[in-house]
């Protein structure tokens, strides 16, 4: 239906008769003579009608309204550019060239428009309802083509590596990765569920078992948790799973594979290598196991010199056994009462009791404003100053409590400070982070037991796994396990697995499953250990935030076709939605809120 896409057309095609296909972007009515911007997905070229070179054309085109559907068929020329009038656009790949129409077909007419296509809207429902107009936009075109992009990329590399992509089944049975799953009944078992898959985990394990050694998938997985802009009820992984290969192996790889997709979608060379840093060390300076590295205001621990401060906050966390630990941020002194109070709110709301602050306007402590640093003595104030590095115009901010839930406190008292100052305006920095030695348990309060940090298949340290066999548990545990942060943005994750039956059984174990339950649910797995599992071990990239990243957005729906809204629903098609109750009686369901016929 056409000769070339609207953005190809250059000066070097003048005089050649062209046929071009697309939307309406633009009319505009200039003495009787119309302009259009043609668009399709390339871009945008600019087509006049004249009524001495067309008379049909040139009437018809007083018809066209934004977004119908045309074809045209013209005389490319150059704009007009003289001294005294300038017709080019320099904004427009095509901005020196216009199409002379001869030939004028509307194919499609367009009603008018629930919103327009060009201006940003803020209502998000209503962009979502008409999603297939949103993705006209050049915004949403271009990042769903670089998701495209990513993805080519990702299996160029991955195959070149010697990668085999395998699918796994959606029905499937429910596996541990710590959110809710989705359940989809039988109707020839009656009474019995699959679960939608919450990660290909224990397949792409079993894979390894059975000999494939080097697995990827481009996965859909399913969780029900609650949303945020970096979280969705359905969403992508690049997940990967490899035998014969240590943690080196996956990170190496995973390097490679980024440096290949940031180099193919983005034009962007990342280096070759990351950092890397523990996760105590992350929780210990950041209080994040994700932690942003593109600002300061990194930890100092004062737990030492507080000890005997005559501030209680203080002394009595050091006596509890618990830590002080403070950010200073520079030259914010002069923050206002209420940015104080949506701190302490903050800090609060995380579990702290309080936000101790000083506001450090002068050199000497007589000028600085604070509720307690009238009962801290000379040394201690001194301490301070030299360990903290502080300065006239300086905030300093505060927590006391036991270590995790202090640096967890102070982490998120960090972020919303560096939002208030504003420290990452104009930073275009990709920073990436292995963050490593993952805890291997942690302990709920609520059930009373140990828990799987990253989930049950995860391989403890070497240096750890006696203990584990042993019985002897403790959050100090250390596991295998690593993630790969962007930005602060936790872009993936894995470990090196477990792959005898005796270190599984005791992970099972330690995580209070009965051997009833071990066998009943994860059974296949156990039985797999049993004849000759390789070692492996594997990472799975959360695709969604990556091309997030990748295309500069800040949520993952701007890079999904069809994202469901906040309460997990797709505005579009109306999902979820009342089935018919035939459906439900098919496969004996009954729900207690009555369908409508
Ligand atoms: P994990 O649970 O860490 O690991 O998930 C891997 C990555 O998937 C992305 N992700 C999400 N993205 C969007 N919406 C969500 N609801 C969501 N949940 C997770 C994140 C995350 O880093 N089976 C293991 C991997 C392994 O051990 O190999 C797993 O699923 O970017
Ligand atoms: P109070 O003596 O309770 O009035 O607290 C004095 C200051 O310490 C206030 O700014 C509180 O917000 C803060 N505070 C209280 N508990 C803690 C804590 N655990 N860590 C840090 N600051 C705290």
């Amino acid at each position: 239906m056409r000769t070339h896409h609207c953005n190809e057309l250059r000066p070097s095609h003048i005089g050649e008769t062209v046929t071009l296909i697309g939307w309406v972007n633009s009319a505009r009515d200039q003495g009787g003579v119309i302009f259009i911007d043609l668009r399709d997905r390339e871009g945008v070229t600019q087509c006049v009608f004249r009524s001495e070179v067309s008379p049909e054309a040139a009437e018809l085109s007083h018809k066209l309204r934004v977004e119908d559907v045309i074809q045209v068929t013209g005389t490319v020329e150059a704009r007009l550019k003289t001294d005294s009038v300038d017709t080019t656009n320099d904004k427009l790949a095509t901005g020196s060239i216009e199409i002379v129409t001869t030939k004028l077909v509307i194919v499609n007419k367009a009603d008018v428009l629930p919103f327009q296509l060009d201006k940003e809207l803020s209502n998000e429902d209503l962009r979502m309802r008409y999603r297939y107009l949103d993705i006209r936009r050049p915004r949403i075109t271009q990042n769903l083509r670089t998701r495209h992009r990513v993805t080519k990329s990702t299996r160029d590399f991955l195959d070149e590596q010697g990668f085999c992509e395998i699918e796994t089944p959606i029905l499937s049975k429910s596996t541990p990765e710590g959110a809710r799953d989705f359940l989809v009944p039988s109707r020839l078992q009656p009474g019995s569920f699959y679960a939608l898959p919450q990660a290909p985990q224990q397949y792409k394990q079993l894979l390894m078992v059975g000999g494939m050694e080097k697995y990827f998938q481009i996965a859909k997985c399913f969780r029900d948790e609650d949303l945020r802009a970096d979280r969705q009820p359905e969403f992508t992984q690049i997940d990967i799973e490899a035998s014969f290969v240590g943690q080196e192996d996956i990170i190496k790889l995973v390097e490679g594979l980024l440096g290949r997709v940031f180099k193919e979608a983005r034009d962007t060379t990342i280096p070759a290598s990351f950092d890397r840093i523990t996760w105590r060390e992350a929780m210990n300076v950041y209080g994040s196991d994700k932690p942003d590295r593109r600002f300061g205001l990194t930890f100092v621990d004062l737990t030492e010199e507080l000890k005997n401060c005559e501030f209680r906050v203080f002394s009595g966390a050091v006596a509890a056994g618990g830590v002080v630990k403070a950010i200073n941020a520079k030259g914010f002194a002069d923050i206002s009462t209420g940015q104080i109070e949506k701190l302490t709110k903050l800090a609060q709301a995380a579990g702290a009791k309080g936000l101790a602050y000083i506001q450090a306007r002068g050199e000497d402590r007589e000028s600085w404003r604070s509720p307690f640093v009238k009962r801290m003595t000379d040394t201690e104030v001194e301490a301070l100053r030299a360990k903290l590095g502080i300065e006239a115009g300086d905030l300093i901010l505060f927590a006391a409590d036991q270590w995790e839930p202090a640096c967890d406190v102070l982490g998120r008292v960090r972020l919303e400070c560096a939002d208030m100052q504003n420290l990452l305006e104009g930073n275009e920095e990709l920073n990436f982070l292995w963050v490593t030695e993952f805890p291997l348990l942690a302990f709920d309060e609520e059930s009373g037991r140990y828990v799987a940090v990253h989930h049950p298949f995860t391989r403890p340290l070497k240096e750890d796994e006696e203990k584990l066999l042993n019985g002897e548990l403790s959050t100090d545990l250390r596991a295998q396990a690593y993630d790969v942060v962007l930005n602060g943005t936790e872009l993936g994750g894995g470990s090196i697995r477990i792959h005898e039956a005796p270190l599984q059984a005791a992970m099972f174990k330690a995580l209070g499953i009965s051997d009833e339950t071990a066998a009943e649910e994860f059974g296949h797995i156990l039985d797999a250990f049993r004849f000759g599992a390789p070692p492996h071990g594997g990472l799975a990239l959360g695709l969604d935030r990556t091309v997030m990243l990748i295309c500069g957005e800040q949520s993952i729906r701007e890079v999904i076709a069809f994202p469901k809204n906040n309460k997990g629903s797709d505005l579009m098609s109306q999902s979820p939605a009342e089935v018919d109750p035939k459906q439900l009686r098919d496969l004996r369901i009954t729900t207690s809120k009555k369908p409508t016929a």
